[in-house]
Order: C-alpha cells, then structure tokens, then sequence
C-alpha cells in the first residue's frame, strides 16, 4: 500500500521497508502491519491530542515524570513548546512502559522503539500467523477462563511491583496467542507511587478482567484480588515470585480493630480501678 505520511520518516531511516496494510483504527491511534527486512511488524501512529478522544487523561497524568525541568514548567504553561513537549511524553509513555513491563515478565509486544510518534513492536499473532485477536472475540470454557484470569492477575502484580498501573485494562486491550494473553495498549499506564488515583484504577483494571473472565467461570466474581495485591504492594512485598491467592484476609484487618478495643478497654479498667483506689483512701482518712 501507499506509505502513509506519518511513516514515512521510518522508511527513510531504514527501520520499515513496507507498509503491508491498516489493521485498526482506535480512539488514539492507527496500527498498521509493516515489515522491516524479513519481520512483520506492527506500526501504531499515535493521533494528535485533538484529534483524541481520550476522556480521563487528567487523571492518568497525575504524577508522570518529567525529568527536565524547563520541559516541566514549558508543559505547566501549556505553550507550543509545552503542547509538543506533552504529546512526547504520551507517546514515550507507551514504548517505556513495553520495555519495564518486558524487564519482569509481563507478557507484551516486544517493543523496537517510538520514533516521530510511531511505536514500532512485534505483532501478535495466532498458530497460523494471522494477527491474534482480541480477548473480547475469543470465547473458552471455564476451566480456560480459571487459568487466563490467574495469568492477567499475576501480570497485573507484576506490573504493580515494576511501578506501573496499567490503567485501561479491559478485554479489548488483552490479545489472546497460542500462549495465552498478551497486554497491549499502555499510553495511559500511571506510575502507582506518584498517583493518587492509583488503588481505584488497579482496583477498576482487576473487576474490569474479573467480570470478563467471569461470564465463563462465575467463580471468580469470589475472588478479592485488588485487595490482596494492594496490600503487598503497601507492605512492600510484591515480587515476581509472589503466588496469589485470590484471597485477602478482612479477618487480619478486625483483629486490628479488635486488639485496639481491648486496649481501650484496659486503660478504661484501670482508670476505674484508680478512681475506686482514691475513693477508698478518701473513705479511710
Ligand atoms: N502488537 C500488536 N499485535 C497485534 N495487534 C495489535 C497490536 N497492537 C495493537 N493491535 C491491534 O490494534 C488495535 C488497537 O491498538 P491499541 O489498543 O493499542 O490502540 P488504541 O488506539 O488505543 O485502540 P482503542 O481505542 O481501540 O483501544 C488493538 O485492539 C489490536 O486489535
Ligand atoms: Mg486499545
């Protein structure tokens, strides 16, 4: 097909030699299936901030890092500068996001960089080479369903413990391979440390991919895993070897509030005893 415009500036570098055909065009971009050498590829084109329709950017940008300052305060005026300047961050978001969730075993495409608002990576695709579809266009039987579900919760633990939220977690942004799920689309993906959105959104990501897997395996609607990986992650426990449960000990958190009322309980006591003990001095002067 003809190159189109925006990817262009890869070929002239050498990093696309093909643009084979559209695959998708999203809220926030258009994907394209391009080869570089002997590999197929995938190329997603980023829209340009007003050409998005992307509703809660708000919320997901409380926090991103932006190391350079002059970037910072250019990006707090909202100049020309500062607009450019936010549209590369956004964009620089998605590939940094592929390589840290990669580094610990998050099933992604493997990314090859972001280069003039095209993120080149590995396109995903079925036994017979034909691109994987989305989640939502599989359906599985409720053992699968048990096993699929365990496998994005366990992703989304080791998100976390990399620092990240993946933020718009749904079956339409899950692909489905021979291997089980891969995650994809992660622009929006939020620092957990620095937002204070973040329990909300991990805990909307966690019911999001629940509820789906759900409508196979009912069972898992039982399960309490935003709960158990929050309060590891508040604990500084997450690690990659972590086995989660599904389960999150509300017992744990009475017996709290329990051994507090005992506390209380024993100062009220001995308060009442030493009252009782100034009364009888008082009585037997
Ligand atoms: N690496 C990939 N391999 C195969 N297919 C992909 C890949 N990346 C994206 N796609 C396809 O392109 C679609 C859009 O990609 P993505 O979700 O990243 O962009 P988007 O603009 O956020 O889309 P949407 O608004 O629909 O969520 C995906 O649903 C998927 O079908
Ligand atoms: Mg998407």
């Amino acid at each position: 097909m003809k190159t189109p415009i925006r990817i262009l500036p890869l070929v002239e570098d050498g990093l696309v030699d093909e643009v084979l055909r559209p695959l998708m065009s999203g809220k926030e971009a258009d994907v394209f299936v391009v080869r570089s050498g002997t590999e197929i590829r995938c190329a997603k084109v980023y829209k340009e901030a007003n050409k998005r329709s992307f509703k809660k950017a708000v919320e997901y940008q409380e926090g991103r890092k932006v190391r350079n300052s002059r970037r910072a305060r250019a990006m707090e005026k909202g100049s020309k500068f500062g607009r450019k300047e936010q549209e590369d961050v956004w964009q620089n978001a998605e590939v940094d996001a592929l390589y840290r969730l990669a580094a610990v075993g998050v099933r992604v495409p493997e990314p090859y960089g972001c280069f003039d608002g095209v993120l080149l990576m590995e396109l995903i695709t079925d036994e017979d080479d034909h691109v994987a579809p989305r989640l939502n266009d599989v359906s599985m039987d409720a053992e699968q369903a048990r096993e699929d579900h365990a496998v994005v919760m366990h992703y989304i633990m080791l998100m976390l413990y990399a620092g990240l939220i993946h933020g718009d977690l749904s079956e339409f942004n899950v692909l489905v391979d021979s291997y089980g799920p891969v995650i994809i689309d992660l622009p929006q993906a939020v620092d957990a440390a620095a937002n204070n959105n973040a329990k909300r959104m991990l805990t909307r990501d966690v019911d999001n991919m629940t509820n789906y897997y759900a409508q196979y395996a009912p069972d898992l609607l039982n399960t309490q895993y935003a709960k158990e990986i929050w309060a590891l992650f508040e604990a500084g426990e997450l690690s990659p070897e972590i086995e989660l449960s599904g389960t999150f000990d509300e017992v744990e958190q009475d017996a709290d509030v329990d051994s507090v009322m005992q506390e209380i309980k024993a100062a009220m006591e001995e308060e009442q005893n030493r009252l009782e003990r100034i009364r009888e001095a008082q009585e037997e002067a």
